[in-house]
């Protein structure tokens, strides 16, 4: 069954001191999802922003929020995320001791729950969790920074996980533009991240030439 492809536009590249602005935009310019990418500064080499800051945004958007944990030991803010308005909470598996136990903390708060995948773990990491969660996403850069090239190996990544799990939401992360998008989505990935390119442009058109 082919999915519909829907786009999350990354926060991270939006104007921080327009952030309600910003928000609303997206949403207008037809986008489905929020990516909020939550970085600690420990699991990733970057700080970003947190809980307090996606529960100010919140009440300005109906879009489907979908937070992405850059984070060691997810497990102590997955409540605090869900307090702040979270629709998705995705944590990596290389950032908790016991990825399962994770899983089921955030499926216990009613949300749904993504696992992500740096690019060089291996996607039996997942192997016997898969029928529990909702998204993989597939890190198609290493996690930490927007603006980077994306890495063309993980195009087998997804052909491979699509095989095996022909129902779950894909999605990918990082160096996604109107060129790559083609190839992630023949790939079988369905939910597209992107910061720089659909926040360098107008939104509507970058938009729109992710999905077609
Ligand atoms: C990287 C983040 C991404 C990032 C994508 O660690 O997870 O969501 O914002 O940015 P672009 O689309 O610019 O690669
Ligand atoms: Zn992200």
């Amino acid at each position: 069954m082919k999915k519909n492809i829907k786009i999350a536009p990354s926060l991270l590249a939006a104007n921080f001191a327009l952030l309600k602005e910003e928000v609303v935009a997206v949403e207008d310019a037809g986008a489905e999802y929020l990516h909020l990418d939550v970085m600690d500064g420990h699991f990733v080499p970057n700080i970003s922003f947190g809980a307090s800051l996606i529960k100010s945004i919140r009440p300005y958007s109906n879009l489907i929020f979908d937070v992405h944990l850059m984070i060691d030991n997810p497990d102590r803010y997955i409540s605090d995320f869900v307090d702040a308005g979270a629709n998705i909470i995705c944590v990596h598996a290389e950032s908790t001791k016991h990825l399962n136990r994770t899983i089921q903390l955030i499926k216990s708060y009613n949300v749904k729950v993504g696992v992500a995948l740096n690019p060089s773990t291996p996607l039996e990491a997942i192997k016997y969790d898969i029928d529990n969660i909702d998204m993989v996403l597939i890190m198609t850069v290493n996690p930490g920074f927007g603006g980077q090239k994306f890495i063309p190996q993980m195009l087998n990544k997804i052909k491979k996980l699509r095989t095996i799990a022909p129902n779950i939401d894909i999605q990918v992360d990082g160096g996604i533009n109107n060129e790559i998008s083609k190839l992630v989505i023949n790939a079988g990935a369905n939910i597209l991240v992107a910061g720089s390119y659909i926040f360098n442009g107008n939104y509507k058109e970058k938009i729109n030439s992710l999905k077609s």
